[in-house]
């Protein structure tokens, strides 16, 4: 049982949780993180945000979307949301993450585990197509694109699910937030 003394903001004792969102490209995980992040600042939590572009750029440049690449990408960003997490950091994961294997690999290697399912139907993801990758997978330039010609397993046990082609960023982040206070992972 955590006392309300290891979880006040600021408290070396903090301790973390990771918040993984896992949704289709263009679905609003990166979108959803930023302000989540920001307002969990605000609150004076320790934050950090792990997201599937950046970690690209870095921690797993060596990889592609086979499956296997795919969840290796995963096993090594909840290697190190795992550390964090234990070190009382809120790690927020937005990768698109789409087998279930794997979100569950996650969930057990970090424990402290909030899976978000960031919900968005494909042909709003397509039709919003941030960065013009829909069009390519289409056109056949990008083999293997998530929802196009590569799987995306639904979550069937995500403790949260947001519907960004219904609700407000807004709204979504208060949700996020609503659902960690309510069961015990901040005050
Ligand atoms: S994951 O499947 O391994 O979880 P991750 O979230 O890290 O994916 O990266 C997804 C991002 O990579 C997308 O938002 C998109 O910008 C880019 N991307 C490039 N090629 C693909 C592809 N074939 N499928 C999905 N995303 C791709």
């Amino acid at each position: 049982m955590v006392s309300e003394k290891t979880l006040s903001p600021g408290n070396n004792n903090q301790e973390g949780v990771a918040v993984w969102l896992t949704g289709l490209s263009g679905a609003g995980k990166t979108t959803i993180s930023i302000p989540l992040c920001e307002q969990l600042e605000l609150m004076g939590y320790r934050v950090q945000r792990l997201d599937g572009d950046v970690v690209r750029q870095k921690l797993t440049k060596d990889l592609g979307f086979s499956k296997e690449d795919r969840d290796l990408n995963i096993e090594r960003v909840a290697f190190v949301a795992e550390r964090l997490v234990k070190h009382g950091v809120i790690t927020v994961c937005a990768l698109i993450s789409p087998y279930r294997d794997e979100r569950q690999h996650a969930r057990n290697e970090i424990g402290r585990f909030v899976e978000v399912f960031v919900k968005c139907p494909l042909e709003v993801c397509e039709e919003r197509d941030v960065k013009g990758l829909y069009a390519k997978a289409r056109a056949g330039e990008i083999k293997n694109f998530t929802g196009i010609d590569d799987p995306y397993e639904e979550p069937e046990d995500a403790e949260l699910t947001v519907d960004t082609s219904q609700s407000s960023l807004q709204a979504e982040v208060d949700a996020i937030i609503a659902y960690l206070q309510e069961n015990g992972f901040i005050i």
